[in-house]
């Protein structure tokens, strides 16, 4: 089997830094918490104090229950929401709204009906100006995706796999540091899900992005992860950091059988468990 091709940047030195080479993270949040009024005026207490460093080309999952505050953090990431209290930082600069340098994924691919798939991967471009580039840069992430013969074909032509690998492409399209993933792959059928698992492998082995993906599944955190952030129920508190030390690339059918695989999934899985008693 393969080994590893990507330079292990992984778990970074935390603020306090140790030794000469620490690398500086590419994401980090120190003490971020965020609390949301509710229309009524009850307070609810999504996340607290998460702190995190996120190496530069690293894919770190985040697992945890429903309602733990996954999607808040990573709109905390994506700079979509702001932070009830700590700090957010990108590259040593605190994080301040929506970057160029972050690409974002949702559950539904959300494409725009009325516009192609190759114009509408195409939009971010067209919509910061940069018309020339635009189209031999949709033209190759069509081909990365192998979606190369559906550039001129409308959403509702597509299937829901095939669109989702397009907003994959629209987030690719400025070329961000990172890519955060909010369960990208949650509404699709599981033979769909593990084919573009095994596709956003290969797109991250290719590009060395950053990726941050958000997923309830076990077996994706683990199977896709350099490493796997687990939280606990709301309010979302980082219960573990486990490293995936397991080759690439990986394959369903050699991963999963995977001795380190199988011992990965159970500790997280009982990590889980346990933090559901706790409550
Ligand atoms: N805009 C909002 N206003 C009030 N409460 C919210 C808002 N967004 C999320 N929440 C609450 O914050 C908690 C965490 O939500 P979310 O981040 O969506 O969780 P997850 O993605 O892990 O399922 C939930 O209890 C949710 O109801
Ligand atoms: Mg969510």
């Amino acid at each position: 089997m393969l080994a590893s091709p990507k330079p292990v940047l992984g778990l970074v030195a935390p603020s306090g830094e140790t030794g000469i080479a620490a690398v500086r993270p590419l994401i980090s949040a120190r003490g971020v918490s965020k609390t949301y009024r509710t229309v009524s005026g009850a307070l609810v207490r999504a996340l607290e104090t998460m702190d995190i460093d996120i190496g530069e080309g690293d894919f770190v999952s985040i697992v945890g229950p429903s309602g733990c505050g996954k999607s808040t953090f990573l709109r905390l990431l994506a700079g979509l929401e702001e932070a009830s209290a700590g700090t957010l930082s990108l590259s040593g600069k605190p994080l301040k709204g929506p970057s160029q340098d972050i690409g974002v994924v949702f559950q539904e691919a959300t494409l725009l009906p009325w516009l192609t798939v190759a114009d509408n991967i195409g939009l971010p471009g067209r919509v910061g100006g940069r018309r020339d580039d635009t189209e031999p840069r949709v033209k190759e992430l069509l081909r990365v995706v192998g979606l190369s013969a559906f550039g001129d074909k409308y959403p509702y032509e597509l299937s829901g796999g095939m669109q989702q690998r397009a907003a994959i492409c629209r987030a690719l399209l400025r070329d961000p540091k990172a890519l955060l993933m909010d369960e990208p792959f949650g509404a699709l059928d599981a033979l769909t899900r593990e084919r573009l698992n095994i596709e956003l492998q290969r797109i991250w082995m290719a590009s060395r992005k950053t990726v941050v993906l958000i997923t309830h599944s076990i077996g994706e955190s683990v199977f896709l992860g350099d490493r796997v952030i687990v939280m606990s129920s709301r309010p979302g508190k980082i219960l573990m950091d486990i490293r995936v030390d397991l080759p690439r690339p990986r394959n369903f059918e050699e991963t999963t059988g995977d001795p380190e695989y199988l011992r990965l999934t159970r500790e997280i899985r009982a990590q889980l468990d346990r933090g559901a008693h706790a409550e």
